[in-house]
């Protein structure tokens, strides 16, 4: 079977879906690949290095896609590549379903078998496929610092002979995967490190970090959903929440917030009015900005100033670190393709929990029921 690697086309989309390493574990399980001219190009693997691993490159992203049996990506299709696919091709890459429905109709429509990135189970076995966790983790380190870089102030305590400095106050929202790692970044840098979440369960991790976990007391388990992921939390747990953030807002020099809430709109955790009271010079990292931000003043892939805030909406961060954030997303891609794989050949086990918890559409119907129910409303 045929594996293509297209360039991706969104100019903010520096990531490749395989790297030359990767390319040798797919060819290692019985199958051939084709790598679009340049696709490597701004995660710095070059055409050579992938044909040294064993692809062949080829120059036109229409010859490409219309000869392949499986398309490995990092974004989801344009309108113009998946007028291009097979039909029954397999296509695979970051995918989020239930807010890109006309890209799922096209494809249902053309009975290609589509399987999102976004929908790998977060199980133990899964682990190795898990590309949410290993571009949040990146998105964590980087955002901490891209913001420290802008700061007017040091990050950490310093003893000069011209006075002490104090540390930075970083405040975190959502302590996830990417939380933790900002906490983990900030705390190394020598910030003084405070973090929120509505799980309870990650005030451990997050003070196992050396950072301090503020939380609103609730006899309730309020914010935890299915799966121990967040859920929407009650209007009174809200405006607690509200009034705990705002205080700790003002103090912060810096504010990285990861708040998510998978298949939902990001929470809304920083009204204009929480801005308002934030110091001269400081930073709010807006890592929810694909989904509409937790702070009411973001825009998506801008840097704005609100007086004296910087208000940083950046919404791929991965792609500003696009080596590791590649060499991790293709093993991610890879591990998940090669456990469909047998003896050369895709083998779809629709039992198999990973198989059919990651994919939407199948032999021209859509699989997942929430996407389903997003077409239907
Ligand atoms: P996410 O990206 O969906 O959300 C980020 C964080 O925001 C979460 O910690 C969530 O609780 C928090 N959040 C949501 N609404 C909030 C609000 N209103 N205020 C404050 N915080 C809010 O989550 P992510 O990072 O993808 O993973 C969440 C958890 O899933 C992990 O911490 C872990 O427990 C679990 N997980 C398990 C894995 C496994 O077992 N293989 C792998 C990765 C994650």
């Amino acid at each position: 079977m045929i594996v293509a690697i297209p360039k991706e086309i969104d100019t903010i989309e520096p990531r490749v879906a395989a790297t030359p390493s990767t390319v040798k574990d797919l060819i290692k399980a019985g199958l051939q690949v084709k790598v679009e001219t340049l696709a490597g190009d701004e995660s710095f693997f070059s055409d050579q290095e992938y044909v040294n691993a064993g692809a062949e490159i080829v120059s036109s992203s229409s010859d490409l896609l219309s000869s392949a049996d499986i398309i490995l990506k990092v974004l989801p299709p344009t309108q113009d590549e998946t007028s291009q696919l097979k039909s029954s091709a397999t296509f695979i890459s970051f995918f989020q379903t239930t807010r890109e429905i006309q890209t799922v109709q096209a494809l249902t429509e053309k009975s290609i078998t589509g399987f999102s990135m976004h929908l790998i189970p977060r199980t133990t076995l899964a682990q190795k496929m898990d590309a949410l966790s290993s571009q949040a983790n990146i998105a964590g380190y980087k955002s901490v610092l891209i913001a420290a870089s802008r700061l007017g102030v040091y990050m950490p305590l310093l003893m000069t002979a011209a006075g002490t400095i104090r540390p930075a106050k970083i405040l975190i929202l959502g302590a996830g995967v990417a939380g933790l790692q900002a906490i983990a970044t900030a705390k190394r840098l020598g910030a003084q490190v405070e973090a929120f979440d509505v799980r309870p369960i990650v005030k451990e991790q997050v003070e196992s970090l050396g950072a301090k976990f503020i939380e609103v007391e609730s006899d309730s388990d309020d914010g935890v959903g299915d799966g121990g992921y967040a859920k929407e939390t009650s209007d009174d747990y809200k405006r607690r929440q509200e009034e705990l953030i705002h205080e700790h807002m003002s103090m912060a020099d810096m504010v990285i917030t990861t708040a998510l809430i998978p298949g939902r709109p990001a929470p809304l955790l920083i009204p204009t009015t929480m801005v308002d009271s934030m110091k001269p010079g400081s930073i709010i990292m807006d890592l929810a900005a694909e989904n509409g931000g937790n702070c009411e003043l973001t825009q998506k892939d801008e840097i704005i100033k609100y007086n004296h805030v910087t208000i940083d909406g950046t919404s791929n961060i991965p792609g500003t670190m696009p080596v590791h954030a590649s060499e991790l997303y293709s093993k991610n891609i890879t591990a998940f393709l090669t456990y469909m794989v047998k003896d050369g050949k895709i083998n779809l086990d629709l039992e198999d929990e990973i198989i059919s918890g990651a994919m939407f559409t199948h032999k021209g119907e859509i699989t997942h029921k929430p996407t389903q129910e997003a077409l239907n409303a």
